[in-house]
């Protein structure tokens, strides 16, 4: 059996409780054949660090970060971190050189949603594009904020959209339509950062003869995940495109409270839920656990433990489509602790 060190940073709001029902679950797993062991190293991050230290993401947070096997993340509310008080999620993607935030959203049998035929991953750039963090005022009424793209980052995402699309394709799912990788731009009117991302990825896509490549204006994209979300596999994007896209296929799929998504990189990597950090039902015992447990299970994926990462994803869809046990947001009156012993149970009878 393999010991694993994880970096945990809890973060703010519901942050603590999903990730304890993460650390749960990842610690059940000892028990099993063969089962990995898990250290978890707590670390400080987000808003409540920067009320009670005046930064938001200290140094020895960020070498904790690099030193583990991987890392797991709650929620951050960042909105509330003043300019200058430090920047957890950006820092954590631009010091663990991520080339992509990988965001599934998937319709669960037995769980009423939207779309009951989603099934795809949305890649997204997460370092720069108009999140770059270079904004400033022209005067006193006007605000400007630039839109960086480089040739290096969107190579870097467009091969981890295709390599996923790749992996998907191997995967066991004969009735999905697989192996296709859709980028999202508006060239139209972002003729330079936008023609430079798509000449990039255009560049990446000869490589993959075997995915099929197309391309997509954001808006008509919007519309057709709504319409014919069966048709998407793997889209691509740059990174405030990937930001709404994720949001509309998690809504497609059940909500934000089954959302996971993992930020990776070539060196390192880390996962955290999509979802933000619901102040309103914070230290309730209420919150849906299911992202940061599916991003658990995506971590594990990433680190090896492809077995563990199937028994958990399976666990948690079992467990949903039973609809013994869900959480509020799911129109069920279960607490985070049940569903979580409720996927503890079920991984341990297979
Ligand atoms: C996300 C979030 C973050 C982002 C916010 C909290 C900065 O919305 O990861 O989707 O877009 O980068
Ligand atoms: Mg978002």
């Amino acid at each position: 059996m393999t010991t694993y060190t994880i970096c945990v940073l809890p973060g703010d709001g519901i942050g603590p409780e999903v990730t304890d029902c993460a650390k749960r679950v990842l610690d059940s797993l000892a028990s099993l054949d063969n089962g990995p062991i898990f250290e978890f190293e707590t670390y400080p991050a987000g808003h409540g660090t920067f009320i009670s230290s005046g930064n938001a993401m200290p140094d020895s947070t960020m070498v904790a970060a690099k030193k583990a096997d991987s890392v797991l993340v709650g929620a951050m509310d960042v909105a509330q971190i003043p300019s200058g008080g430090g920047d957890p999620l950006r820092s954590l993607r631009v010091g663990l050189e991520v080339g992509a935030s990988v965001r599934p959203s998937r319709s669960i049998k037995g769980v009423e949603s939207p779309a009951d035929n989603i099934d795809c991953v949305i890649v997204r750039e997460v370092t720069e594009g108009l999140y770059s963090r270079v904004e400033y005022m022209v005067g006193d009424d006007a605000a400007c904020a630039v839109r960086i793209i480089t040739r290096k980052a969107s190579t870097k995402t467009a091969r981890m959209a295709f390599e996923q699309a790749r992996l998907r394709q191997k995967a066991t799912n004969p009735t999905h339509n697989k192996g296709r990788v859709t980028a999202v731009h508006k060239v139209g009117a972002l003729k330079l950062t936008d023609g430079l991302f798509l000449e990039s990825v255009k560049s990446v896509a000869t490589e993959y003869p075997d995915i099929e490549y197309e391309t997509r204006n954001i808006d008509a994209c919007a519309m057709e995940m709504i319409r014919e979300p069966e048709h998407f596999d793997v889209i691509l994007s740059t990174n405030t495109f990937g930001d709404i896209l994720s949001d509309v296929g998690a809504g497609l799929a059940a909500g934000l409270g089954l959302a996971a998504s993992g930020c990776i990189g070539e060196r390192w990597a880390y996962f955290e839920p999509v979802h933000g950090t619901a102040p309103d039902i914070a230290g309730k015992g209420i919150a849906n656990p299911c992202a940061t447990i599916l991003s658990a299970a995506m971590m594990l994926r990433h680190i090896g433990e492809i077995d563990c990462a199937n028994s958990v994803e399976n666990a948690v869809t079992t467990v949903l489509g039973h609809n013994e046990f869900r959480t509020g947001d799911l129109g069920g009156t279960a607490t985070s602790s049940e569903i979580t012993g409720a996927i503890i149970k079920l991984l341990h009878k297979s």
